[in-house]
């Protein structure tokens, strides 16, 4: 398991093979959501692992005061580009507070479970102290089941004349995806590994906090969540303090 930050992230390569991460997805799921949360014009919102900004961009213009934190400098860099006066961009890891409190904390398309698993609750506690009183939060991270039945072992991809290798693998404690390339004759290997966490490990990790689960959603059309064929786990959460 990867105890420092995961650098792949960071590299210029992680964002060619990704280049094409669904934006029209990343906006019909934020105008459902957002919806659903029923927040109030101008709440500030939280984008924890925010990445190149895609969500905190769709959630901005649907009238919110956003910041994205990511620990990717290069994702953040480019995020940055489009910050205005209620979007903007900080290079953080999510594992620390911000010394600031938001009406809605987001953790979305697997920004969660690349460390140990202590690291795991340090990180939600952190988006508990991040959430206001009435404030909700949500996580959206994948499905075990469904990335086990499903696992493509073994793929290529050719991307900007370099043929990238994808390993993947599962075992009890981790997914881990092992992408290997040369480009100008030099070779590459990296390795991204996130957590097997189910909803029972959620929830167990939801007991040691103050938090609350009060939703879980199965995918991005937040259909209820099946443990067999949903391919997302959204959990949405509120404080237990909070009385409704
Ligand atoms: C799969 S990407 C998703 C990015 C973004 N949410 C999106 O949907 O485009 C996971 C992101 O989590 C970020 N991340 C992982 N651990 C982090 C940490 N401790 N602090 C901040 N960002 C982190 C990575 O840098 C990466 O950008």
């Amino acid at each position: 398991m990867n105890t420092k930050y995961n650098n792949w992230f960071d590299s210029k390569y992680y964002h060619i093979l990704y280049k094409n991460r669904n934006h029209q997805e990343a906006r019909e799921f934020i105008k459902k959501l957002i919806k659903h949360l029923k927040l109030k014009r101008k709440s500030k919102v939280l984008d924890a692992g925010c990445g190149k900004g895609r969500h905190s961009i769709e959630i901005e213009k649907l009238g919110h005061i956003v910041t994205g934190i990511d620990l990717s400098k290069n994702s953040i860099k480019f995020a940055k580009k489009f910050e205005n006066s209620n979007l903007n961009f900080i290079v953080h890891d999510i594992s620390k507070p911000l010394n600031m409190e938001f009406d809605a904390v987001l953790n979305l398309f697997t920004s969660f479970g690349y460390y140990e698993r202590d690291k795991d609750l340090e990180i939600l506690l952190s988006l508990q102290k991040n959430l206001n009183i009435n404030g909700i939060g949500v996580i959206d991270f994948f499905n075990i089941k469904t990335v086990k039945d499903n696992l493509v072992k073994k793929e290529e991809v050719i991307l900007e004349n370099i043929k990238f290798k994808i390993v993947r693998e599962i075992d009890k404690l981790s997914v881990t995806k092992e992408i290997s390339f040369s480009d100008n004759n030099i070779d590459f290997k990296f390795k991204e590994s996130v957590n097997t966490l189910s909803i029972i490990d959620f929830r167990n990790y939801f007991k040691k906090t103050d938090l609350e689960i009060i939703q879980v959603f199965g995918d991005y059309d937040l259909n209820k969540f099946k443990k067999d064929t949903s391919p997302r786990l959204i959990i949405i959460f509120k404080k237990k303090s909070q009385s409704n």
